[in-house]
């Protein structure tokens, strides 16, 4: 117990500290924490996104080994995160859309709408910076359901809606051959410095969507994006190959040729096989999340799959993003070697044994009474 309180004083964040605080220049307008990517096609810049944003493992939560981040949303986002993915699920006894761990019974981080106005704040108060949400919905909510909690938390016209040509060419009609369809995705994308004037600084896409008929700027994923295999529990396993969608799995080139933009998946989780369970590997993550050195690291994977796709992935997508430091990977993608107003936090894993053991076993117990709740059929 009383070692339990010291690990959470020392544990505390050691605080945050703006980096960088001279900027280059006070005229010169910075998009995403850089001038040199304002002339930037959307699609033409590597977003660093933090896996599973909302579940934060701090000391509120005793280190609760369901989260997959140390700081909160708005934290990432002022430390450079441009990408946010959440997991939608139902609370049961609410019956409301909450953005929950693989259920709301495991780690309920609240109302998804509450936690889409923070979002929202946050871009409010930061006009030159584009963001991107990316839903899991693992409620399979309607896109009226989703469009009620964006309209909850005020989010209307700063949402960007795409033509009706981006994104899968082959839906749209008329060219098929698929180079065509390749540069007519591309070119539809605009710069980051046209999604400011326009005021649209925050797109959506949701896995999956299928109809979103009254909330087109709800985006379905796979339309416009393709995954690697997110699913690793060892550090040699990461592959750059296309996973999701199915109709473009193991084709690199297909999916490229249909203007998909790259998502590359790096985290790793660790499996207790014998309950079928996994949970984020944070006693690897200075590894993981590195900009080089180790088995696994973030660097190489990044330069492993630029070279594979000819050209950077758009997104990176990781746990615990203030390690490595994983920005750092981006930057060096983006060519960027002067960031502009971040605020930077400290590149440290946020637990120790003694913390996570006990965490261990009070979750491993929740995870066992969660699968057998489900294998019930009850949840
Ligand atoms: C952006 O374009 C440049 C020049 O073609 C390319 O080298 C880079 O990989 C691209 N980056 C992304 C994220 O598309
Ligand atoms: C996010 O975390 C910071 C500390 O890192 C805290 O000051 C802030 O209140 C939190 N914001 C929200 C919306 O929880
Ligand atoms: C639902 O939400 C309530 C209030 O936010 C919370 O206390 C409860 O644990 C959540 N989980 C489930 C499964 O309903
Ligand atoms: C693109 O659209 C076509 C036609 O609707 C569909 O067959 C194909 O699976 C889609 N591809 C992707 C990657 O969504
Ligand atoms: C893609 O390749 C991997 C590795 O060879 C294989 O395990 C997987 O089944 C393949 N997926 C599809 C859909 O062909
Ligand atoms: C995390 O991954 C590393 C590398 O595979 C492994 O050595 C370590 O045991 C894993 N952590 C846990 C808690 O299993």
């Amino acid at each position: 117990m009383l070692a339990q309180t010291l690990c959470s004083l020392l544990l505390l964040p050691t605080g945050i500290r703006k980096a960088y605080a001279q900027s280059t220049s006070s005229s010169t307008i910075a998009c995403n924490n850089s001038p040199s990517l304002c002339d930037r096609a959307y699609n033409n810049v590597t977003y660093l996104g933090a896996h599973n944003s909302p579940f934060v493992r701090d000391a509120s939560n005793n280190y609760d080994i369901s989260g997959n981040q140390y700081y909160n949303s708005t934290a990432q986002l002022a430390a450079g995160v441009r990408l946010l993915s959440a997991q939608v699920q139902t609370n049961s006894s609410s019956g409301e859309l909450h953005v929950c761990h693989t259920s709301c019974s495991l780690f309920d981080a609240g109302k998804l709408s509450d936690w889409l106005s923070e979002v929202n704040d946050w871009l409010m108060d930061n006009p030159d910076d584009v963001v991107t949400v990316l839903l899991v919905n693992g409620a399979d909510a309607s896109a009226s359901d989703l469009a009620a909690e964006y309209e909850t938390a005020g989010i209307s016209d700063i949402a960007y809606t795409p033509s009706s040509s981006s994104g899968n060419s082959s839906t749209s009609t008329v060219s098929s051959t698929a180079a065509s369809a390749s540069s007519t995705a591309s070119a539809d994308w605009p710069t980051l410095q046209a999604l400011i004037n326009s005021g649209t600084r925050m797109l959506n896409f949701v896995a999956d969507l299928d109809d979103n008929s009254g909330a087109a700027y709800l985006m379905n994923e796979f339309d416009y994006i393709f995954e690697n295999d997110y699913d690793n529990v060892s550090p040699t396993a990461y592959s750059c190959e296309p996973d999701r969608p199915s109709s473009v799995a193991n084709d690199t080139q297909q999916a490229l040729d249909q203007g998909l933009m790259p998502l590359m998946n790096h985290f790793l989780y660790v499996e207790v096989v014998a309950l079928d369970i996994q949970y984020p590997n944070a006693t690897y993550v200075t590894t993981t999340n590195a900009p080089n050195g180790g088995t696994g690291n973030l660097g190489a994977s990044a330069s492993r799959c630029t070279s594979e796709y000819g050209r950077a992935p758009t997104f990176i997508l990781v746990d615990f993003f203030n390690v490595g430091p994983a920005i750092e990977t981006v930057d060096r993608l983006n060519g960027v070697t002067r960031p502009v107003g971040r605020t930077s936090v400290a590149d440290e894993v946020m637990s120790t044994s003694g913390a996570t053991t006990a965490r261990l076993h009070a979750g491993m117990a929740m995870l066992c009474l969660t699968v057998w709740v489900m294998l019930l059929g009850v949840a």
